[in-house]
């Protein structure tokens, strides 16, 4: 595996990699692989010539300052991972390289939409606009053909489909399922931070979201997502949103639909914030 920490450098070698005619997969991450994360790797692989990783802890996206001081960080763990998996190469910038312009510096505002204003965007103010840069960035210089990222973040994944389309950019997103611990805990870097005690009650989100699934076309949706939250807030957690949206667009419903739709929570055990969500 090719380890570079220069875009230019990184943009040199991945010239030649295109005059070859290599189709290029590209996984953006913050690092603290976990399975879910190679799992992306693995369908990138199957997808591409060339697959590139990179793993930046992009402060821009963090609005709680201890949440990226938190940021759990095991580069050498990673390195050993994504060469395991048969990565090709991986991209690790410093802030510097990321924001020569520095990280307060001017950036493009985004005109993500309704979905920039819900959920996670309405928890985490400028969130999706710190992804939105970030992940510009990477696509400017990785220029990928295609993009690999995790369901786990549904909400982002939309707020980087549009980015797609905004730019211009002629990337090809490929949204990869939500991986799973034994007992349902949705894979995710922050589960690190967890106690073996917290990690139980955790186990919590994905049932109260099965149940969710289970009754969405038998019960009405107000009874439904308030027993969800009192089942969240019973085994411990501040729960910042249960919802039940349109899996199209993510306007948030009081019935059901026709169509696809997606339960979706956040929820924080002591200092973590995790998030997690399922289609219906
Ligand atoms: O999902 C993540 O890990 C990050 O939000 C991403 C897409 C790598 C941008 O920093």
């Amino acid at each position: 595996m090719y380890l570079f920490k220069q875009r230019v450098a990184l943009q040199d070698h991945l010239e030649q990699v295109k005059k070859a005619g290599k189709r290029v997969g590209f996984v953006p991450t913050m690092g603290a692989l976990h399975e879910g994360h190679i799992s992306l790797i693995e369908t990138a692989r199957a997808a591409a010539d060339v697959v590139v990783c990179s793993i930046f802890v992009n402060p821009t996206q963090f609005n709680d300052p201890k949440d990226f001081e938190k940021y759990p960080i095991t580069i050498n763990d990673d390195i050993i991972k994504l060469t395991a998996a048969g990565t090709d190469i991986l991209f690790l910038p410093s802030v510097s390289e990321m924001y020569p312009e520095g990280v307060n510096g001017q950036h493009p505002h985004y005109d993500f939409g309704y979905v920039e204003t819900v959920l996670e965007g309405a928890h985490r103010p400028n969130h999706f606009q710190g992804v939105g840069i970030i992940v510009h960035k990477l696509l400017d210089i990785v220029q990928p053909d295609s993009l690999f990222m995790g369901q786990k973040d549904f909400q982002q994944c939309m707020i980087i489909k549009r980015l797609l389309e905004i730019t211009g950019i002629p990337t090809a997103l490929h949204i990869c399922p939500t991986l799973r611990e034994t007992g349902g805990l949705a894979m995710s870097s922050r589960n690190m931070r967890l106690s073996p005690e917290q990690r139980q009650t955790a186990i919590q989100i994905s049932r109260t979201l099965t149940e969710i699934k289970e009754k969405a076309r038998l019960l009405p949706f107000p009874a439904l997502k308030e027993n969800a939250r009192n089942q969240l807030q019973n085994a411990g957690f501040q729960v910042d949103y249960v919802e039940i949206a349109d899996a199209g667009n993510l306007k948030l419903l009081e019935t059901a639909i026709p169509g696809q739709m997606v339960a979706l929570t956040a929820a924080k055990l002591g200092e973590i914030r995790l998030i997690d969500n399922m289609l219906i």
